[in-house]
Formats: structure tokens, sequence, C-alpha cells
């Protein structure tokens, strides 16, 4: 069911509308258990971003190693003319798992007479906080919020969206989290709920040298450490988890023949442990996988992009070639 809250709402009066799809919580618990049972062991990276998480991942961002994000920002930059061109004036910027308000302010700046801004988060609280943040400071914009899942589609034909191209921003290169299979059921689900003529802009991080790779997930500071380690936090404190921290380490490790980097986390010592009163144990040196992060070639994206029914019609790319922004039209014959 589909609630629609028009702008008059007084709880969200600086939204034109805010629509909630009522996506279903995960299962934390479920989700953990599973990824415990199975061998190799793993936790699905979607639990990182708690309220701690999520702190971390901001901090991830602004560090020397972690290349990614400066490196898309710059970019954007770089390229704000050529996109204002190819968006043409008046479209309307749809962000699936809207995240960094820099990011959508660069675009937003960079395009002509953009007419409308729609954010799409599965977690409504955060979701709807940044888009009044965004409506404040461009009141002549009409911006939206819609409370759902992007992993299972857009639903966007009920909302009451200016005419205008539709232009769906996914920076970040978070379609490298997904596995090959999901990564492309993502983008075909984007591709549903859009009409000829609309278009994305998606950020793809690239493959690299190993080294560069390894510590941009493995930082000097240990924040990323930190933010793997968060998972056994909430697991303790939300699972009734009596793994040990302190006996796990961080690891970041290059995986060239699935062209990703993973992270684990390693069993220093052997131990046992509870997890919702289900019992567990590690062996030493044994691992939970708990994060993969896909990197890109020009031409493994654009095999990517067309299996889910796009053209690649432009690409950009930094000088030294880490990071790509790429600008994909859904496919006439898909
Ligand atoms: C959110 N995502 C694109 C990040 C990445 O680079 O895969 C998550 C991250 N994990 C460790 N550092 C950053």
């Amino acid at each position: 069911m589909t609630d629609l809250t028009l702008g008059q709402s007084p709880v969200h009066a600086a939204l034109d509308f805010f629509d909630d799809q009522h996506p279903p919580a995960g299962d934390f618990l479920r989700d953990v258990l599973t990824g415990l049972a199975a061998t190799p062991k793993s936790i699905p990276p979607v639990y990182f971003y708690d309220a701690a998480g999520s702190a971390l991942f901001d901090q991830i961002t602004g560090l020397p190693e972690y290349y990614v994000t400066r490196t898309e920002l710059a970019l954007l930059d770089r390229i704000g003319p050529e996109l204002a061109d190819l968006a043409g004036p008046g479209a309307v910027v749809i962000e699936p798992g809207s995240g960094s308000s820099v990011k959508i302010r660069k675009l937003l700046d960079a395009l002509d007479s953009p007419a409308g801004y729609v954010g799409l988060d599965i977690s409504g609280e955060h979701l709807i906080a940044a888009c009044e943040e965004l409506a404040r400071d461009y009141p002549d914009l009409h911006t939206g919020a819609i409370c759902a899942d992007f992993t299972t589609g857009l639903s966007l034909d009920h909302l009451p969206l200016p005419q205008g191209r539709r232009i769906l921003f996914f920076p970040g290169s978070t379609i490298g989290n997904f596995e090959p299979d999901a990564a492309r059921d993502v983008l075909a689900g984007f591709r549903q709920g859009m009409r000829a003529g609309d278009a994305i802009l998606i950020g793809a991080d690239r493959v690299k040298s190993p080294a560069t790779l390894e510590a941009a997930y493995d930082d000097a500071q240990g924040v990323t450490a930190a933010f793997n380690l968060n998972l056994v936090d909430r697991i303790n404190a939300e699972l009734k988890g009596t793994l040990d921290p302190s006996q796990l380490k961080h690891v970041s490790v290059w995986n060239a023949d699935k062209s990703r980097i993973e992270m684990h986390l390693e069993a220093l010592e052997p131990q046992k442990f509870e997890v919702g009163g289900q019992a567990f144990s590690l062996a030493r040196g044994e691992r939970i996988h708990t994060e993969n992060s896909h990197k890109f070639t020009p031409e493994s994206f654009q095999t990517l992009a067309r299996s889910a029914g796009f053209d690649v019609l432009r690409s950009w790319s930094d000088p030294a070639e880490l990071f790509s922004l790429h600008w994909l039209e859904p496919n006439a014959k898909a």
C-alpha cells in the first residue's frame, strides 16, 4: 500500500510529497544466523549502516587512502557543464539510496533549472530530514521523498512529479557492492521505472593496483577496521551475541578473479560464541566475509549496463583513471 502525503502535511511541510511504500524491514537475526551457519561464514554488508556505522562511513569518505569520494566529487565539478547539456533544462533528479548531500547539491547546481528532486531510501527518518533540508535550500525545486527499497525496482507512476526528463543519480559505486547478477537486476529494476529519454548518471569505481585498493579498504588510522568491527558490536548489542571483537582482525583483500575488494573479519584465536542463543565457533584464521566491492573496467561496466538494457552514452574519468561516471540511457531494443 502506498501512503501519499502531499505538501500540506504539517509533519513534512517542506516537502511536496512523502510516499511511504513500507519496505519490509531486513531481518538482522535471521540473516546473521544464516550467514554464520554457511561455509565460508558471511554477513550481508547492508547491516554496516546503523547510526555508528553510517558515521564511520562518513569518516571513511574523507580518508586519504579512500580516493573514491573526493575523486567522484572532483569529476562532478569538472563535467558539470556537459551534464547540463546532456540533461537539458527542467530535469527531475531521482536519487535511489540518497546519501551524500554534497554530491546531489553539486549535480543540482550544475544542471540547467532542474524542476524537481526526489530522494528514495529504505530508512524514512534520515531521508525526510535530508530532503527537507534540500527543499529549504532549493525553494524553487519540487522536492519529494520516497521510503522504499530501490533493489526491488522503482514505482513512480502515481507520484505528482513535474514534467521533464528524469535523471536517476546513483553515485559512489554503490552498484559495486552487489554481486554481478544482483547488480544487473538493480539496474534492470531502475530501467523498468524509466521512460524513453530518461537517463542514469552512475558512479563506478575502476580496477587499479591491488596495493591502492587494499589501502583504500584498510586505512592507516583504522577507520575502515572500526567500520567492519562495528558489525560485531551490533551483533553483540542487538542479537545477544558473545563474539570477542578483540580476537577479530579486519582484513581487506583483492580478489582478481572476481574483480573485487573483499572485507573479512579474521579470527586471531579460536573462539566459541553465541548469537541469539545459537552456538558457533571460529577456528584460528577462519574468516567472516562482510563485504564485496566490485571494481570495473570500461568494458566490464559496459557489459553490465547492456545486460540490464542500457546504452552507455558517455563516460568520464579523472586523469589517474581511478573512478568513472557513466551516462546511461534505456536501450530501445530491451
Ligand atoms: C558504500 N560503498 C560504495 C563503499 C565501497 O567502497 O564499497 C563501502 C565501503 N566499505 C569500506 N569502505 C567503504
